[in-house]
């Protein structure tokens, strides 16, 4: 009997899966609602549920800082989104996945996940780091001893790691992702305008006006609630604030990828230098972070065009090479 291979990415904001002979068949929010053990929605209809469900229904976000928070929550999501890819009657337990995870795990949170992909019906399971999948979706030849550069900025964590012949010589994954600015996006407005903002509304803030460079004058109107009397009301948020409240965040990360260049020996930290580094995950879409990684780096810096799919396309790609997967998995 056949077996269905998949990819995932378990993202603190997305679950991406990729089938083998399909490409990337799933992407949605990280979010599932639930009243009891029943199963309401997941994702995109999940996540338009946050802050509005009624009392008996929770509505979780069970990825947390790139980990498992919520195993029983991530299961349901998971096990929803797959069974909207596969056909559980044809492959019942035949699925094999390869799962991106942060570096860096502990022998609890491996676990975790793995726990959660039993749960799903996954009877075999390999966790690669998000780092070496990004790299192979960007293209960078991973397997060269030349070296090369990431950094994946996601929802909850920014993945950071030079990576030589098939393996992370040295890497970090910090709990800096977009998640961590929204809050900051929406902290800004409340102190600002008076407005209490909610989550998603910080977050179109930043996909929308969040800017590197401090001379965007884009605007856009948000609408909360007046802090001072509980009424409905809106304000007008330049970009220049938003970036203001995101900025410190790149910084943080762009000081995180100063370091592990610092840690790497230095033959490959000369190469690495000049190759520059690649930026991907929605977190590098922001406006201006080529320029800002240039110029507080000093060095090269190339934003993937597929940002948000670069971890996936990479997890998918390594399916159907086993030797260099093998190569990969002996290096840990
Ligand atoms: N065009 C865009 N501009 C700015 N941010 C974006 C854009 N597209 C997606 N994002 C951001 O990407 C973030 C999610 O990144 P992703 O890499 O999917 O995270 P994770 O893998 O950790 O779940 C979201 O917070 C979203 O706001
Ligand atoms: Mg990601």
């Amino acid at each position: 009997m056949s077996v269905t291979q998949i990819a995932i990415e378990l993202g603190t904001s997305n679950t991406t899966v990729f089938l083998s002979g399909n490409g990337i068949v799933l992407s949605e929010p990280s979010v599932v609602a639930y009243s009891g053990a029943i199963l309401r929605a997941s994702g995109q209809r999940a996540k338009e549920m946050l802050g509005r469900a009624p009392e008996k229904t929770a509505v979780v976000c069970p990825i947390d800082e790139g980990v498992i928070a919520d195993p029983a929550a991530a299961a349901l999501m998971l096990g929803d989104f797959l069974g909207r890819v596969i056909d559980r009657r044809v492959f019942p337990g035949r699925i094999r996945a390869l799962l991106a995870v942060p570096c860096g795990l502990t022998a609890d949170e491996r676990r975790d996940f793995e726990g959660v992909l039993l749960q799903c019906g996954v009877g075999e399971a390999v966790l690669v780091e998000k780092a070496i999948c990004a790299a192979h979706g960007m293209g960078l030849p991973i397997q060269s001893p030349k070296g090369c550069f990431v950094a994946d900025i996601g929802g909850g964590t920014a993945d950071i790691a030079v990576i030589s012949l098939s393996g992370i010589v040295e890497g970090c994954s910090i709990c800096l992702g977009t998640k961590f600015m929204d809050r900051a996006v929406g902290r800004f407005v409340l102190e600002k305008h008076n407005l209490e903002i909610g989550p998603l509304s910080a977050e179109k803030l930043r996909e929308s006006v969040g800017s590197l460079y401090e001379n965007d004058v884009s605007t856009l109107t948000v609408n909360g609630t007046n802090c001072a009397d509980k009424s409905p009301d809106s304000a007008t948020v330049e970009s220049r604030a938003v970036s203001r409240a995101v900025a410190p965040y790149y910084r943080r990360i762009a000081e995180a990828a100063e370091s592990v260049i610092n840690r790497c020996p230095p033959e490959i930290c000369a190469q690495v230098l000049r190759s520059g580094i690649n930026l991907c995950g929605g977190g590098a879409l922001i406006t201006g972070l080529e320029d800002y990684i240039r110029n507080v780096l000093k060095l090269p810096a190339t934003v993937f065009p597929d940002a948000p799919y670069a971890v996936i396309s990479g997890a998918g790609k390594l399916l159907g090479d086993r030797r260099l997967l093998a190569d990969i998995l002996n290096q840990n």
